[in-house]
């Protein structure tokens, strides 16, 4: 492939923990997006297909849960299949706002789309906090903050499922 200015390129099998440690050190900082094109040969059986896409998004998901910032976005392609709303609950644990989205681009009658999540929660951050847990002045937000406002975070099973902000 030619070279690419500005962009670095690291070649591997991204379901490879040692594929996803050289982008992070290629990186040497954390990222705002991952974005996952990732798909595997469609010439095979489509429950097979499906099952080996998901194992991909589960890659993504893995890489964006090491290099990611705190409050970052992962859009990642997947195809549909049984396996899908077990992957979904996934990312549901690590990003505040996740949805499907199937761009007009995507070939009619086609199983991928692709899943947009955002609002990274690091987990070092959710781990830390315990059910029913709620939160003032919650340092995850704390740079979306203004002087004033607090914001108060909700977790249950581990997984945040609501922030509020207040005002004054
Ligand atoms: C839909 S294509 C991506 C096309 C790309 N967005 C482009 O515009 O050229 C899917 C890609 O995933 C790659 N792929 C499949 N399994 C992979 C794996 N385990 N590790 C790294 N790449 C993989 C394939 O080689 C293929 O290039």
């Amino acid at each position: 492939m030619d070279e690419v200015p500005g962009a670095q390129f690291v070649r591997g099998d991204a379901r490879l923990p040692t594929t996803q440690a050289a982008v992070v050190r290629t990186l040497g900082a954390e990222a705002d997006v991952v974005l996952s094109d990732l798909a595997p040969n469609t010439l095979s059986d489509p429950g097979v297909s499906h099952l080996r896409s998901v194992e991909l998004a589960r890659a993504a998901l893995a890489g964006a849960r090491s290099v990611l910032r705190n409050g970052g976005t992962l859009v990642c392609k997947v195809f549909a299949g049984k396996e899908e709303p077990a992957f979904r609950k996934e990312v549901q644990e690590c990003f505040l706002d996740v949805r499907a989205y199937k761009p007009k681009a995507c070939r009619k009658g086609s199983v991928e789309h692709y899943i947009v999540a955002k609002g990274f929660v690091p987990d070092q951050l959710r781990g830390g906090l315990n059910d029913e847990e709620q939160v003032e002045n919650c340092s995850i937000f704390e740079d979306e903050l203004r002087p004033g406002e607090s914001e108060v975070v909700v977790v249950r099973d581990g997984a945040l499922v609501e922030r509020k902000n207040s005002f004054g």
